[in-house]
């Protein structure tokens, strides 16, 4: 039987857990601050780039299980659970803001009914159930963490086929009640104390970075010794003990979570005494990273970058979303800027002006993109750059050097055509 759920935040994460529990069959109130969102998802527009979202947005505003409003007492008075996914970003000493957290739940406070349950899906420091349970100050409402794994680009797969549902509450009761919503379907459900579900979330994602940088620091020991990064990673990953994923060398990694949770996991262990020496390491070699590719990209150009144009193929942080936030397009170009080389960028999924873009000439073509430029680099994995044509991109730029963070580009083809080429982990 479908329940009555409020979700508080309308970003990646609430648009596409509301959306999703709404096709799940429940009845679903997305609370949103930000009145553009709300008038655009009410009319059925999406403001961002999720596959599969906005079919189930429309599917739950015409079956009238979905809808969105600014007014938090309509949003949660008739609610049985209520999800809190708004932002926790990042402090500038790399702690995680629990501000929105806890004004949101200050702001719920007198609307709740008794017996409701909030469910933590922000990604929260260990002890912030609690937090949220302080600020609500309401004993006759339960409080549980439900750590979100969603990743950009695959979310709506990730909600409606989990590989893992974590359930963090200390009365196994309110436990049962929230796993009711279907959340788990056919995925293990761990239901555990809410620190452990909370750490749960950042041990993950903290790991995964760890495995990024490694094998960003071993695609480098490859350059140096003349192995192929594409065969150590096959050959690595068909044990699986590690696996194949997350191997993958690049530019170093970013988005809105990995860097954030990572700086807020030694964050965190710096606070309860634990000096967590191997995730600053961690940090270090994806800091380092974006300097190896401003060297690449040095090499090829084989001059000083001051007064040179550089073309970028890529600038979301990964492929299959147009979300910039903490990009490592945008720690390269930046520190490419710095060095004084003019920066014109072709992304497949950004064609507007973005705050975040300031002082980078948008090209919305990527051969013009190359015009003229003295390299190109390639930052983000689309597949189509690797579809392109190279005789043109040859004729564009004004000498072939290509800098290929991604290894997307056919390097045989490259070096026919008469590019100097570097990718990453490979001669
Ligand atoms: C955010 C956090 O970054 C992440 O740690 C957490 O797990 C879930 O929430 P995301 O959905 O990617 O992730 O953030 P964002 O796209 O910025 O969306 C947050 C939304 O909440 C925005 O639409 C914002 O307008 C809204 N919001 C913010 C509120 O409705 N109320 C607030 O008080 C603050
Ligand atoms: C992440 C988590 O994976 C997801 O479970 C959820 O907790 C939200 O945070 P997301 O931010 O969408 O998801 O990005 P993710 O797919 O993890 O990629 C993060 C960064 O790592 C990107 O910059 C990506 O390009 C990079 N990456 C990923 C690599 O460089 N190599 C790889 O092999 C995989």
């Amino acid at each position: 039987m479908g329940r009555k759920i409020a979700v508080v935040g309308a970003g990646y994460v609430g648009l596409t857990t509301g959306a999703c529990l709404s096709h799940l069959g429940h009845d679903v109130t997305c609370i949103e601050s930000n009145p553009d969102k709300i008038e655009m998802l009410s009319a059925g527009r999406i403001p961002i780039s999720e596959p599969g979202l906005a079919e189930i947005v429309e599917e739950g505003l015409s079956s009238q299980r979905l809808r969105f409003t600014m007014d938090r007492e309509e949003g949660v008075k008739d609610r049985e659970f209520i999800f809190l996914c708004v932002p926790t970003p990042q402090d500038e000493d790399g702690s995680a803001d629990l501000s929105y957290l806890v004004q949101a739940a200050s702001e719920l406070k007198p609307y709740l009914q008794p017996g409701s349950i909030v469910i933590n899906k922000s990604t929260v420091p260990v002890g912030s159930t609690h937090v949220v349970a302080d600020a609500l100050g309401r004993s006759d409402v339960h409080v549980v963490s439900n750590p979100e794994f969603l990743r950009e680009g695959s979310a709506v797969a990730d909600f409606l086929k989990p590989e893992r549902v974590v359930i963090g509450a200390d009365d196994s009761d309110v436990a049962a009640r929230v796993a009711g919503l279907q959340l788990r379907r056919s995925a293990p459900l761990l239901v555990t104390d809410p620190e452990s579900a909370e750490l749960i979330k950042y041990a993950s994602n903290a790991f995964l970075a760890t495995k990024i940088s490694y094998a960003n620091s071993i695609a480098a020991l490859a350059e140096a010794v003349g192995a192929d990064m594409d065969d150590v990673v096959i050959g690595m990953g068909l044990d699986s003990r590690i696996g194949s994923s997350f191997l993958q060398p690049g530019p170093g990694w970013g988005g809105s979570c990995l860097p954030k949770d990572t700086s807020a996991l030694i964050y965190t262990a710096n606070t309860v005494g634990y000096s967590f020496t191997m995730l600053d390491e961690v940090v270090r070699v994806n800091n380092a990273q974006f300097d190896r590719v401003v060297e690449k990209t040095e090499q090829v150009v084989g001059q000083p970058l001051d007064g040179k144009t550089i073309a970028v193929w890529g600038l979301t942080f990964k492929a299959g979303t147009d979300d910039l936030r903490e990009s490592p397009s945008l720690e390269v170009i930046s520190r490419l800027q710095a060095k004084g080389a003019k920066i014109r960028a072709y992304d497949p999924e950004v064609n507007g002006p973005s705050p975040l873009l300031d002082g980078i000439e948008i090209a919305l073509d990527p051969y013009k993109c190359c015009t003229d430029a003295d390299a190109l680099v390639v930052l983000t994995e689309w597949p189509e750059f690797g579809a392109l044509d190279l005789d043109r991109v040859v004729q564009e730029l004004s000498s072939p050097r290509v800098v290929d963070t991604r290894n997307v580009l056919d390097r045989v083809a490259l070096r026919r055509r008469g590019f100097v080429y570097r990718g990453i982990g490979r001669v």
